[in-house]
């Protein structure tokens, strides 16, 4: 039988598949029903300094292809998510986890990452450089200056195994521009994609959400190609010590497959998991074992990266 077994850094982690930030990881009930099911592992919804409400409702809208969110970062706060990830790896046959957070501002993302180093927390650590929904808040990641910024000052005292949660880029020019600056850093991943920000959805002559006047980010089929660029650009820039966690438009085994072809080490489910539930790993598991043992493939590392082009 073949194994989806995979490894982040030093975390190995026994499937490959697990949620997207934002789905089934607001409270420690739904990230337990993640830890229970067949994911290989769990990442907490993104960890602010405070806890935030987030954006009116409705806020979030399955579509004919996928969905659109202004979610606007609800959450506990960063130190919730903390407490449980912690409380968790002290106990025996606890997967290995992702914590996700970033701050309103600079200086709050290192007020968090000072907290998370001094903490006992042990395991990895995603800064999310992606958020679209939070009014008069940029997407970080689409600023190189500042994204260098905030790595140079984070690697001056964070020694713990982080990587980045990155917004698609759809231009050549930048996925040279945004490698050339993840390179600088020892970075243990890069996750793609968050959502197609602001995009719009409309039925009825109406939109469909109300934060930003029904613009928010897209994720489902509509991504998937666009994800999947960015899982391969950067795996062909990026040095090999950074690993690729692909996100976007995975709701079957072959979508899983091909992400993992165009060189993601693990894959995440966001919009399907939302509308499946987390019996999605379970089957979008089995889909992928089939068609590696179709291909004689027994792990990942047998198809990794080994997208064929046209001569
Ligand atoms: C949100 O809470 O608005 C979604 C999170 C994200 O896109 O990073």
């Amino acid at each position: 039988m073949p194994s989806t077994a995979t490894t982040i850094g030093n975390f190995a982690f026994d499937n490959c598949l697990m949620n997207a930030a934002g789905v089934y990881c607001m409270t420690r009930e739904e990230l337990d029903a993640i830890e229970q099911s067949a994911a290989g592992s769990f990442v907490t919804k993104t960890g602010t300094l405070e806890e935030r409400a987030g954006n009116p409702e409705p806020r979030y809208a399955d579509t004919a292809l996928g969905s659109i969110n202004s979610m606007g970062l609800p959450n506990m706060g960063f130190q919730y998510y903390l407490d449980y990830v912690t409380e968790l790896q002290n106990q025996p046959n606890s997967k290995n986890h992702f914590l996700s957070l970033v701050g309103m501002s600079p200086e709050e993302t290192h007020t968090i990452l000072k907290e998370i180093e001094a903490s006992s927390y042990q395991g990895l650590v995603e800064l999310n450089l992606s958020c679209p929904n939070v009014p008069g808040k940029p997407q970080i990641a689409y600023d190189f200056e500042t994204t260098d910024q905030i790595l140079a000052e984070v690697f001056s005292y964070f020694t713990k195994p982080l990587g980045v949660k990155l917004p698609p880029y759809f231009d050549i020019v930048h996925f040279d521009q945004a490698a050339a600056v993840f390179n600088k850093y020892p970075l243990v991943f890069v996750n793609c994609i968050n959502s197609i920000g602001n995009g719009l959805v409309i039925e009825d002559e109406k939109v469909v959400i109300k934060p930003k006047n029904g613009f928010g980010g897209i994720g489902g089929d509509y991504v998937k190609p666009t994800a999947l660029a960015n899982v391969h650009a950067f795996y062909q820039r990026l040095n090999p010590s950074i690993q690729i966690i692909g996100t976007g438009g995975v709701k079957s085994g072959r979508d899983a497959f091909e992400h993992i072809l165009c060189g993601a080490s693990m894959v995440q489910i966001g919009t399907a998991l939302h509308q499946e539930g987390p019996q999605v790993f379970e089957r979008i598991t089995k889909e992928l074992k089939d068609i590696m043992a179709s291909k004689g493939y027994n792990s990942l590392e047998d198809f990794r990266g080994k997208l064929n082009y046209i001569d």
